[in-house]
């Protein structure tokens, strides 16, 4: 067992990283009393079902899987269940599932009475490695993503690696483009761990690498005034490639491996591609640069004509520069196979 404690003053929180935490979670957390455990039906219902039977009183409630339970409608569900189970600001609402359940749980927790304990335990690698920390809770709203939420730290995380071991091989490679992500912009010797290969018996230093870096990042920048937009790498181009309608059967992290490539510096980028590659991660898709483009220049975190990107040239440094988005649109064209 190792455990991370992300130092936010009197938002600190733990992160217990242990195999087995799951069948622990009563003793690791403070379940003596009204539970809500958050799950959706594509994470086995056991997970939840462990939680919710270490409460004194565990209910477990299941959403659809998907990005469409990250909605107002399915919020207010899930406030209604607390308001009619009786829950009272003492209570705490736990998320066992990725990061659609952790967003809605986390944004739950923070509105309800104002705001009760929440805790996370994440069963995706994208999750473990990424959303479950660092407080940001969201639902979407108008097709617009992450538009509602609120910054709500959890008060404990527990990441166990044992409940990757159903997912299947295209996940744990959406999570782990994530983890690339951050080895390209903070960690030169996580990075060349993905050129070395051996990935599944790496995966515990992955993961826990990847959410130092996290922590380090989160307790110097809580709410993105600056560095914590270096977590954004690779994600301009890729939610724009996420957006364009006819792609939406690529998963987030596969368009974040897309959106890295045409940020990284020319010498950079076989070694970038070689490692995506060997994750089976797309570096290249058929698309429409300027419906791309056009989605693109929608993200939330344009400012007018022009956005914040951060580029690296050598893994583990990285550079943050405002662009206008037109000088994006070759960048586009870079990952783009034409429609
Ligand atoms: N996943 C990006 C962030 O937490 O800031």
């Amino acid at each position: 067992m190792s455990v991370l404690q992300l130092d936010l003053g009197a938002d600190s929180y733990d992160i217990v990283i242990e195999r087995g935490a799951l069948q622990r979670a009563g003793e690791l957390l403070n379940l003596d009393r009204k539970v809500l455990v958050l799950t959706d039906n594509g994470v086995p219902a056991e997970y939840a079902q462990t939680v919710a039977s270490q409460a004194k009183d565990g209910y477990v409630f299941t959403v659809p899987q998907g990005e469409d339970s990250k909605s107002i409608p399915t919020f207010s569900r899930v406030l209604s269940e607390m308001l009619r189970l009786g829950f009272s600001r003492k209570d705490a609402v736990v998320a066992v599932g990725g990061g659609v359940v952790g967003d809605l749980a986390g944004f739950a927790a923070s509105a309800y009475m104002r705001g009760i304990d929440f805790y996370n335990i994440p069963t995706t690698v994208l999750s473990q490695v990424d959303s479950s920390i660092g407080g940001k809770t969201a639902v979407n709203l108008d097709g617009i993503k992450n538009i509602v939420g609120a910054f709500y730290q959890p008060k404990k995380v527990l990441v166990d690696l044992d409940l990757l071991a159903t997912l299947p091989d295209r996940q744990i490679s959406n999570g782990l483009a994530e983890a690339v992500k951050m080895s390209l912009t903070s960690d030169k010797e996580l990075f060349e761990l993905f050129e070395k290969g051996n990935i599944k018996e790496n995966m515990d230093e992955i993961i826990t690498r990847s959410l130092m870096i996290k922590k380090a990042v989160v307790e110097q920048d809580e709410k993105e005034q600056g560095l914590r937009r270096i977590l954004n790498f690779g994600h301009t181009i890729g939610h724009g490639v996420e957006s364009f309608e006819h792609l939406n059967g690529l998963y987030h992290g596969e368009c974040v491996a897309l959106g890295m490539i045409p940020m990284v510096s020319d010498e950079l980028r076989p070694r970038l591609i070689k490692v995506l590659e060997s994750l089976r991660l797309p570096t290249s898709v058929e698309l429409n640069a300027d419906e791309v483009y056009a989605a693109m220049t929608h993200d939330k975190k344009g400012e007018g004509d022009s956005v914040t990107v951060t580029t690296v040239s050598k893994p583990g440094t990285f550079t943050m520069k405002k662009v206008q988005f037109k000088d994006l649109y070759p960048m586009i064209q870079m990952i783009g196979r034409s429609v």
